[in-house]
C-alpha cells in the first residue's frame, strides 16, 4: 500500500486511455495546423518537408559516406550498397567525441571539428583522393526546399552552438571542409534522424512508412499525401514530413497535462518553453524528472526518512540509463539500491520499492504521450489512405526505446489500444539512421548522373 500512496501521490502523471486519446485528438489538429497553408506559420507543430519521396525499392547501389551528427553519438559511416542478395550493405563506422565546448560554442568550430573527424575518416579508410557523396543526418529542425539545404530552424537536446540558427548547415559544412582544403565531399542529403531511421528500416520492410526516435530526443516523420502538403508544389504521390513532434505543447495546448516537475525540468533548460512534449518524454529528461520528484518526496519525509544529500540535489545525478536499470524485473532492486547508496540517502528496502514504483510512473507516462502521438499519426495515414483496417510498419531507433527493459512493451501495447483497427509491426533499426541516409544520397546521386 505504499505504492498505492506514490500512485496517488503522482495522480498527475498517470493517464487514462479517454486523456490519452483526448492528446492523440489533440495532436492531430496540432499536424493539420503545421500542414495548412494559412495555419503553418505559427503552429507549434511544423510538419517539415523533407523532399524524400518514396521508400527504399532495392534498386539503390554505390559507395557512401554517411555523417550521423545530433543523437547521444556522432558517427561517420561508410556505407557500400550493392546488388547482392546476401549482404546487399556493408558498413564501416567511428564514433568521434564532440565535447561540451563545441556544443555549446560557435558554428565555425562546430563544423570545424566535423570536417576535421570527415577529414581523419577519409584518410583511415583510404580514400581522401575520392570524392565521394556524403549524406548527413542531421538531428535537429531544418526547413528544407531541396535535398541538399537544410536551414536549422533551432538548436533542441544538448546542442547550442551560435552562428547556425536561420543558416544552411550544408554550405557551412562546405565552407569547413574548403577550409581545409585536402579533400572533397559532395553532399548530396541532409536527413533528419527519423527519416534516416524510416528508410533503414524501408530498406527491409516495404511497407515502413513511419520513423520515430524515442532517445535523447523524440520525434517522427510519416510519409504524408502531397496534396495535403501546402508548402510543395505538386499533388501526385507522397512525401515524408518531419513532424517535430517534440514542439508539441509549445503554443500552451499541454498545460493541463504538465506537472510542477515538467516546469522546474523546463526552468532548467537550455531552451525554456521549447521541446515541451519532448522534456515529458525523451531520454535527456527522463532521469531528471524522477531525481526532482524524489527530491520533493524526501523533502516530505516520504523517503529515505526525509534525509536528503547534496548528490541528490545534484543536476543529473539520476540517469535515464538508471532507470532503466532500476526497472529490470530482476535486478532492479539491487540496482536501485546501489544507485541510492552512490547518492548518499541510506535507502531501506522499502524506500527501493518506492523509488522504483516512481520509475515506472514516469518511464510509463513518456511511453503512453508517445503513444498518443503515434497514435495520432497512424490514425492519419489510415485516414489518408481510405481503409477501415491499417497494415503499417514503424521504424523505431533511440537509446531509451532500446535500453530500457520495459518501454517497447508497453508502447506497442498502448498503441494497439489507442488505434484498434490496425496491424502495426514495429521494426527496430538495427543499424541506426545511416544506412537509410546512404539509401536517399543514392537515389539523389543516380538522378544528379542522369541529368548530366
Ligand atoms: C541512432 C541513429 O541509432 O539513434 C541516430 O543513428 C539517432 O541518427 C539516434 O539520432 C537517436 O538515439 P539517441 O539515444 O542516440 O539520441
Ligand atoms: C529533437 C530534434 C529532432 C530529432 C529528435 C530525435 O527533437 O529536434 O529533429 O529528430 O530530437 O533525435
Amino acid at each position: 500500500d505504499q505504492l498505492k500512496k506514490i500512485d496517488k501521490y503522482l495522480y498527475s502523471m498517470r493517464f487514462s486511455d479517454d486523456t490519452l486519446k483526448d492528446i492523440m485528438n489533440r495532436f492531430r489538429r496540432e499536424m493539420e495546423n503545421g500542414l495548412g497553408r494559412d495555419t503553418s506559420p505559427t503552429a507549434s507543430i511544423k510538419m517539415l518537408p523533407t523532399f524524400v519521396r518514396s521508400i527504399p525499392d532495392g534498386s539503390e547501389k554505390g559507395d557512401f559516406i554517411a555523417l550521423d551528427l545530433g543523437g547521444s553519438n556522432f558517427r561517420i559511416l561508410r556505407v557500400k550498397v550493392t546488388q547482392d542478395k546476401k549482404q546487399p550493405v556493408q558498413m564501416e563506422s567511428q564514433v568521434y567525441e564532440t565535447p561540451d565546448d563545441i556544443i555549446h560554442g560557435n558554428g565555425s568550430r562546430l563544423f570545424g571539428h566535423v570536417a576535421d573527424c570527415l577529414g581523419d575518416f577519409m584518410e583511415k579508410q583510404k580514400i581522401k583522393d575520392k570524392k565521394l557523396p556524403v549524406g548527413f543526418t542531421f538531428s535537429f529542425p531544418c526547413a528544407q526546399t531541396k535535398l541538399d539545404e537544410a536551414v536549422l530552424l533551432t538548436w533542441t537536446k544538448k546542442f547550442k552552438v551560435s552562428g547556425v540558427e536561420g543558416v544552411d548547415v550544408v554550405s557551412l559544412l562546405n565552407k569547413a571542409i574548403k577550409k581545409r582544403g585536402d579533400y572533397e565531399a559532395d553532399i548530396m542529403a541532409v536527413v533528419n534522424d527519423t527519416v534516416g531511421t524510416m528508410m533503414t528500416c524501408g530498406f527491409d520492410d516495404q511497407r515502413c512508412e513511419v520513423g520515430i526516435i524515442i532517445g535523447t530526443g523524440t520525434n517522427a516523420c510519416y510519409m504524408e499525401e502531397l496534396r495535403h502538403i501546402d508548402q510543395v508544389e505538386g499533388d501526385e504521390g507522397r512525401m515524408c514530413i518531419n513532424t517535430e513532434w517534440g514542439a508539441f505543447g509549445d503554443d500552451g495546448s499541454l498545460e493541463d497535462i504538465r506537472t510542477e516537475f515538467d516546469r522546474e525540468i523546463d526552468r532548467g533548460s537550455i531552451n525554456p518553453g521549447k521541446q515541451l512534449f519532448e522534456k515529458m518524454a525523451s531520454g535527456m529528461y527522463i532521469g531528471e524528472l524522477v531525481r526532482l520528484i524524489l527530491v520533493k518526496m524526501a523533502k516530505e519525509g516520504l523517503l529515505f526518512e526525509g534525509r536528503i544529500t547534496p548528490e541528490l540535489l545534484t543536476k543529473g545525478k539520476i540517469e535515464t540509463k538508471h532507470v532503466s536499470a532500476i526497472e529490470k524485473s530482476k535486478e532492479g532492486l539491487k540496482k536501485c539500491m546501489e544507485i541510492l547508496t552512490r547518492l548518499g540517502v541510506e535507502p531501506s528496502d522499502e524506500d527501493c520499492l518506492a523509488v522504483q514504483h516512481v520509475c515506472t510512473i514516469v518511464s510509463f507516462r513518456s511511453a503512453n504521450l508517445i503513444a498518443s502521438t503515434l497514435g495520432g499519426i497512424l490514425c492519419r495515414l489510415k485516414e489518408n489512405k481510405g481503409v477501415t483496417r491499417l497494415r503499417t510498419t514503424v521504424g523505431i531507433d533511440g537509446s531509451l526505446y532500446k535500453m530500457h527493459p520495459q518501454y517497447a512493451r508497453r508502447l506497442h501495447k498502448t498503441v494497439r489500444r489507442l488505434v484498434p483497427d490496425s496491424d502495426v509491426r514495429f521494426l527496430l533499426s538495427e543499424s541506426g539512421s545511416a544506412k537509410g541516409a546512404a539509401m536517399v544520397t543514392a537515389v539523389a546521386y543516380r538522378l544528379t548522373e542522369q541529368a548530366r
